[in-house]
């Protein structure tokens, strides 16, 4: 059992967190003879001026109704299940939560998703970096040997990875980390959806060490509404919801998340159908000369690599189609990393590749 005290900033152990109007009366008005009449918020007593869901009243801060659905989806109990402003808000709070800015350090892998290193710079703490082998997996001893040399408060392990798309490490190798590791190890699994392996949430029971990211920006389609989840022991949940701003997600975010969850049908179909297309798009690129490498996906995306990088990447933007250039990420020389879209958007995209080719 590691100690979450002694991982934690000491002022935020100590915090008193700020508590809402929501916090001291919880809103339960079933059974009552009348409507309860809320006159402790400061809140407009005649209406909105908003409309499609947004009203006067303050959400519940706790998003109790969509954790509930989603403790049944995701088969985690609700007091284990954090719920923020997209997972990028978790991100950021955890490294308010455990790292004390100018002091304490973290360890990335890259190449890895750019806000774990964002949220370090804004929070004025060190990163250490331990490079993925060059097939993109975990270098499993090396970093057994590099978290043991440091007593690093987070590790920040993207499965399956962005931008480069595989799994990095097998189940067994995450759990010897998370046996090794005395700190926090955050796995961020935006992409687990299109993945063959099954999402690490099933451990959290067992590793009070462990929070495992996810989010409805990708496979549920919402990256409008920003809604990300975090999975976790009770005494991370608990530290993070008393971080938290107090109403971090809105109640039009809460409602449509839930009505979100009770379609998940909508959600497998859409997984299915890019799953379809990344496998139609896997037959395609082999078949251009200019493509040296194109790596494995359990994503949305598919990184290649090209001879001439950045040369493509104009020609499509000529062209209206807009990829993403990871060429200068490490190990990512010539790298364009191309989301798998719907089907004409992928046949334009191969349609644009055969044309570069002939130019
Ligand atoms: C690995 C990874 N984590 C997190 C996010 C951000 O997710 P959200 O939209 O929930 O903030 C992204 C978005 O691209 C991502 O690629």
């Amino acid at each position: 059992m590691k100690n979450i005290e002694k991982l934690v900033r000491p002022n935020i152990w100590a915090l008193k967190p700020y508590s809402s109007a929501r916090d001291e009366f919880v809103v339960d008005d079933e059974g009552n003879e009348q409507p309860l009449v809320f006159l402790d918020a400061n809140e407009n007593p005649l209406g909105s001026v908003g409309s499609n869901g947004a009203n006067n009243r303050y959400p519940d801060p706790y998003q109790r109704k969509l954790k509930e659905a989603l403790s049944a989806l995701k088969n985690v109990a609700p007091e284990n299940i954090f719920l923020g402003n997209g997972s990028d808000e978790a991100i950021d709070l955890l490294f308010r939560i455990f790292c004390t800015p100018g002091q304490d350090r973290v360890l990335v892998t890259p190449p890895t998703y750019g806000m774990y290193q964002v949220s370090a710079d804004i929070n004025h703490v060190a990163v250490d970096q331990v490079r993925l082998n060059e097939d993109f997996t975990l270098p499993v001893a090396q970093l057994l040997d590099t978290v043991g040399q440091h007593a690093y408060k987070l590790l920040i392990l993207c499965n399956p990875n962005n931008p480069t798309g595989n799994a990095i490490a097998s189940t067994a190798e995450f759990e010897q980390i998370l046996q090794a590791f005395e700190g926090v190890v955050v796995v961020d699994e935006a992409y687990i959806d299109f993945a063959d392996f099954a999402s690490m949430t099933a451990l959290i029971d067992r590793y009070p060490n462990l929070v495992v990211l996810q989010t409805f920006s990708k496979a549920w389609g919402l990256a409008n509404l920003r809604l990300g989840m975090a999975f976790a022991s009770a005494p991370i949940i608990d530290l993070l919801n008393k971080v938290k701003p107090p109403y971090n997600l809105n109640g039009v975010t809460q409602e449509l998340g839930l009505q979100a969850v009770q379609n998940v049908a909508q959600k497998d179909a859409f997984v299915a159908s890019i799953r379809a297309q990344r496998a139609w798009l896997y037959t395609q690129l082999p078949l251009f000369d200019f493509i040296e490498k194109i790596f494995p996906s359990q994503t949305n995306f598919i990184l290649f690599r090209t001879q001439q990088p950045n040369e493509l990447y104009n020609y499509l933007v000529q062209h209206q189609v807009i990829v993403r250039n990871r060429s200068t990420q490490p190990l990512c020389e010539g790298c364009l990393r191309v989301s798998v879209g719907a089907e004409a958007e992928n046949k334009r995209f191969i349609e644009l590749l055969k044309s570069w080719e002939l130019l």
